[in-house]
């Protein structure tokens, strides 16, 4: 397929055809979503918790997003890769998250960057906009700001927590922001921003009435036996295959099934018989 960009994603808002966002931390796992043809892949910081084991995102560092959004993109060039940027490298000031913005780009050749926050980040954004660095905004539930927020809890429940999100999304949009995530927030909400907004607005955990859906690869894998969101749809047991795999393999080595002889390296008769015991 042709690579996917901004005026495609654009295109298809146009055309009402819905776009499909994955969450994707390593090359083998990216080689897959492009093969199944995933408009956008997102390098999150979740992966503080879903290939680190943390149980937020704060731990996560530049480093860790450069080095994960780059095995990302080598495994899905056609695919419109976002590297998310982690806690503390876009707070501090607008200087720091153009150069820390600017690294994702240009160490990992991501396609835009994600960050978290809305009026309070609108200066932030356009600095990076202006750079030449796209951006998707992130609003709702922000889990960086998970402390702040009182837990992983749902958003925008009021009407006027709602008013809250749908102003600033206008303003995300109002400075350059390419698209806007809205995470776990009541879909009626939901809909007047994608109805608001000319450029995609993608849910995870909004509803039906966005450009788009994102869910979490672990999740939607089902690679863990724990719990996960409401907004979560299993569409596979990932986690019974792999264990089921690793107990065969435990048992046979065990018992001495494996390896079998398909799996050795030959070598001429006539060789074998010159080795002394
Ligand atoms: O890091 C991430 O995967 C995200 C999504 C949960 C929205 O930001
Ligand atoms: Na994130």
């Amino acid at each position: 397929r042709a690579k996917v960009t901004i005026p495609y994603l654009m295109d298809k808002k146009a055309k009402h055809e819905q776009i499909s966002m994955m969450t994707c931390y390593d090359y083998p796992m990216a080689l897959l979503q492009e093969q199944a043809g995933i408009d956008i892949i997102l390098c999150g910081d979740s992966l503080g918790m879903t290939v680190y084991g943390y149980d937020g995102t704060l731990p996560v560092t530049m480093d860790m997003m450069v080095v994960h959004s780059a095995a990302v993109k080598r495994g899905a060039p056609t695919a419109f890769v976002i590297g998310d940027m982690p806690f503390l490298s876009y707070q501090v000031s607008p200087q720091e998250a153009v150069r820390n913005a600017g690294r994702l780009m240009q160490e990992a050749n991501v396609d835009c960057i994600k960050l978290e926050g809305g009026t309070v980040m609108a200066e932030t954004v356009k600095c990076i906009v202006n750079a030449g660095i796209p951006v998707m905004g992130h609003l709702g539930l922000t889990p960086q700001s998970t402390s702040a927020l009182g837990g992983f809890k749902a958003q925008g429940r009021s009407a006027e927590a709602a008013y809250r999100i749908i102003e600033d999304a206008a303003l995300l949009e109002a400075v350059g922001a390419c698209s806007i995530l809205l995470e776990a927030i009541p879909p009626e909400v939901a809909k007047i921003i994608t109805a608001k907004s000319k450029v995609p607005v993608i849910s995870i955990g909004a509803g039906i009435h966005c450009d788009g859906q994102l869910l979490i690869v672990h999740d939607m894998l089902g690679f863990f036996d724990r719990f996960v969101p409401k907004f979560v749809k299993k569409y596979a047991n990932v986690n019974g295959v792999i264990l089921a795999a690793l107990n065969q393999y435990k048992d046979e080595v065990e018992k001495g099934v494996f390896p079998a002889k398909e799996h050795c390296y030959g070598m001429p008769a006539e060789e074998i018989s010159k080795l002394s015991d």
